[in-house]
């Protein structure tokens, strides 16, 4: 992302002066898919695309905000009822709002900003958004007295109030304590955190866009939350101690399953296996084992697809790809109805997957895949 792009523009759109300039990056995750809001375990990594934004108070009570690639204009109060009614600036009014409940006196700002993170590609554009805004108030208002992660669930506070998604925590766990060249292993309960260094020797992280785009917004994404909620109650009424899926058995699930509604029976058992999944890939990765790491990939994409029902035709077409081309992983990432597939591939095998990909999707869809390479970068930062 460039900061004399960014800057430019915050110039020619206000009064010719300048302010600070913060920018926080979209997310990949290796394994660990809709786990999160069942408090389970998810392994995300910050990559090297996000959001930058410039920002100088106004010395008024109004924010006024320009969206360089949309190439749109709002300005909104800060008080509950100021709610604008563009959909990126409802990000921003949500993150103000959220940051003056956490006792952050936030005032009236200029601000401009653009990203590099694909839309809709299920890489966490929106929470790279709320997390620069979240970090930058905090840095320009609060003194720097909320912490990180509070800041997360500012961002996460904000889905849920004012953009209408009852997501977890992970994206903007991962946008704010992201660090290059690691990936973060996350207890969505605790919150405790360990970086794991990721540099596999021989392999490659790419990923696939299918150019679906994938949107939460008035997806079914809040009813498989609400079918997991479901189950969770219904195993505890048995098993107090079962306080979410995360705490959940698969012989406890198979005893209940005739009080459950079939389809919440196939979520929950994808749940209860994603869980699991994810310290097994930890411990592959510890060990080195790529293999299985790939392998468990594979599982949670079937499971993604076939009981959790998120997935796609498009990204069921490239992890098929990716098995004739002897890919070791590839799966769905985020969550679902679009974007992108993350492959875990032997460098040897790059170029062939990647044209045969190019070529087979080109020849299904009469569109190319976009093709990132995955590089991991940090978290939210001022720049300057
Ligand atoms: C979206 C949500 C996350 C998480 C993933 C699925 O990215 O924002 O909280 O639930 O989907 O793992």
């Amino acid at each position: 992302m460039d900061i004399e792009f960014v800057r430019s523009r915050f110039i020619k759109h206000f009064d010719g002066t300048t302010g600070s300039i913060y920018a926080s990056p979209g997310r990949i995750n290796l394994i660990g898919e809709h786990t999160d809001y069942n408090n389970g375990f998810v392994f995300p990594g910050a990559v090297n695309k996000g959001i930058m934004a410039e920002i100088k108070p106004n010395g008024t009570d109004k924010v006024c905000a320009y969206s360089i690639d949309e190439k749109d204009y709002v300005e909104f109060g800060l008080n509950e009822e100021d709610a604008p009614h563009a959909s990126w600036a409802k990000y921003i009014f949500g993150v103000c709002r959220e940051m003056i409940k956490r006792g952050v006196d936030v005032k009236g700002f200029n601000t401009a900003f653009a990203g590099d993170v694909p839309l809709g590609a299920g890489m966490s554009s929106s929470a790279a958004l709320e997390s620069t805004y979240a970090y930058a108030l905090n840095d320009l208002f609060g003194d720097n007295k909320v912490d990180k992660f509070e800041l997360a669930k500012v961002g996460q506070a904000t889905e849920h109030n004012y953009v209408g998604v009852n997501c977890g925590i992970m994206d903007q766990f991962a946008s704010v304590f992201g660090k290059a060249g690691s990936l973060i292993r996350l207890d969505c309960r605790s919150l405790e955190y360990q970086y794991f260094p990721f540099k596999p020797q021989g392999y490659k992280l790419v990923l696939l866009n299918t150019c679906v785009k994938h949107e939460l917004v008035g997806s079914p994404y809040n009813e498989r939350r609400l079918s997991c909620e479901r189950v969770a109650e219904v195993i505890k009424a048995k098993y107090p101690e079962v306080e979410s899926l995360r705490d959940a058995s698969f012989e406890q699930l198979e005893e209940v399953k005739a009080e459950l509604k079939p389809e919440d029976y196939n979520r929950a058992k994808y749940v209860i296996g994603e869980v699991v999944r994810v310290l097994d890939v930890c411990d592959a990765l510890e060990a080195g084992d790529y293999e299985t790491v790939g392998k468990k990939m594979y599982e949670t994409h079937f499971g993604l697809s076939k009981d959790y029902e998120v997935s796609c035709e498009e990204l069921d077409y490239l992890v098929d790809v990716a098995i004739d081309c002897g890919v070791t992983g590839s799966r769905m990432m985020g969550g679902g109805f679009g974007g992108c597939t993350i492959n875990l591939v032997k460098e040897e095998l790059y170029e062939v997957f990647i044209e045969e990909a190019k070529k087979r999707y080109q020849e299904k869809y009469g569109k190319q895949p976009k093709v990132y390479d995955v590089v991991i970068g940090d978290g939210s930062r001022k720049i300057c």
